[in-house]
């Protein structure tokens, strides 16, 4: 079975960070997201992927190219003009089998395909949801359903206070191929707002079933930082670069802490990185690859890309620091978003 992965979106709620990058190549724990759903999805037996790109479709095709470096095949579907999550799966007919997984590509997940697979192949449905409950379902696909599981409404995006349910779509679907003779081509179009509605309204059986383990949409920014403290928490277990260097504290090779310098857990430091004289990291940091923290430095409960630097005395709380960008000694920064463009690119 292939998985397409939806990563075309222009990510505007989390910008600046998206600003010049797709959202499922933001990092998480150091490591583009859509690298860690590309292994698990390997882990998992689906070693031949589709990837419907449209916003700087490049970060991606040149990070993973064809995909052999991580042991799976990958091919790319592209889009004059965005599609919609339904009309980028229309788009990539030509790829896909007669049985497929579609997956929001932007959702930090650890999701067992296979239970759904078999909900699947148990109701005889033509799609499957993947569901999870949340508190607040107003920001996510709602869906109502009858005892048997099935389907019998969907709603994207209900206003607050009018969600039929609180179980939301994960945004994982398996599909049977004859939904794709539901998808009209050439236009954009919505999966939440006009494909699932109308198979449901035409009679199809549209199942849903329940999405196990960890599960977060990256959406936001807030959501962004707090996939991150789950993850130093150890709710959300992903394979990650480096070793422990005590509980809570992992760093990568070559990084050098200064006498003096204070890790304080839990923590995540990556790989070359510089730790000054009496600089203080964590609790709750993630410090990306190649990164400089000057003397006196601080920064908590705050995520840095690759090769940032917060120099001399600087201090960052809340703060979610692009990659390449420099904050200046003795800069205080709270909660701020930041990102840069990398001088190579055009402005
Ligand atoms: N190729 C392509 N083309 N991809 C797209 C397009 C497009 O035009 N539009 C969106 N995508 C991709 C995004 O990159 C993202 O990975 C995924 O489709 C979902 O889009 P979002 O914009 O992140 O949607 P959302 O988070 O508001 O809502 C969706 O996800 C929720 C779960 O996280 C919906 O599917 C909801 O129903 C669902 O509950
Ligand atoms: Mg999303």
């Amino acid at each position: 079975m292939k998985a397409l992965l939806l990563a075309g979106g222009f990510g505007t709620r989390m910008r600046p960070l998206t600003e010049r990058l797709p959202k499922p190549m933001a990092p998480v724990g150091n490591r583009p997201w859509l690298e860690h759903l590309i292994a698990g999805l390997k882990e998992q037996g689906i070693r031949e992927i589709v990837i419907a790109v449209k916003h700087y479709p490049e970060r991606i095709i040149d990070y993973f190219g064809d995909g052999r470096k991580l042991g799976v095949d990958i091919r790319y579907t592209h889009e004059p003009v965005p599609l919609g999550t339904a009309g980028a799966v229309k788009n990539a007919e030509a790829l896909l089998g007669s049985r497929f997984v579609v997956i929001n590509a932007d959702i930090v997940h650890r999701a067992d395909i296979r239970a759904l697979v078999e909900t699947h192949e148990r109701s005889g449905a033509m799609v499957t949801i993947g569901l999870v409950e949340v508190a607040d379902p107003s920001q996510f696909g709602v869906v109502e359903q009858s005892a048997d599981g099935r389907i019998v409404r969907f709603v994207e995006k209900p206003p607050r206070g009018e969600a039929p349910s609180n179980r939301i779509n994960a945004g994982i679907y398996i599909m049977e191929r004859d939904v794709l003779q539901a998808i009209p081509a050439g236009r954009e179009v919505s999966i939440e707002r006009e494909t699932f509605p109308s198979l449901i309204a035409a009679g199809h059986r549209v199942q849903g079933a329940d999405v196990s383990g960890y599960w977060m949409d990256m959406g936001t920014s807030d959501r962004y930082r707090r996939i991150h403290w789950d993850l130093l928490d150890g709710k959300l277990e992903l394979e990650l670069p480096g070793r422990e260097l005590g509980r809570g504290i992992r760093i990568g090779e070559d990084t050098e802490i200064a006498q003096g310098a204070m890790l304080v857990p839990p923590v995540l430091v990556g790989s070359r990185v510089t730790i000054g004289e009496r600089a203080v990291v964590g609790p709750y940091a993630v410090i990306g690859d190649d990164c400089v923290i000057g003397r006196g430095a601080r920064v908590t409960h705050s995520i840095l890309w690759d090769r940032c630097t917060a120099a001399e005395a600087a201090q960052l709380n809340r703060c979610i620091v692009g990659s390449g960008l420099k904050i200046d000694p003795r800069h205080l920064l709270h909660e701020a978003v930041v990102n840069v463009i990398p001088e190579a690119e055009t402005i």
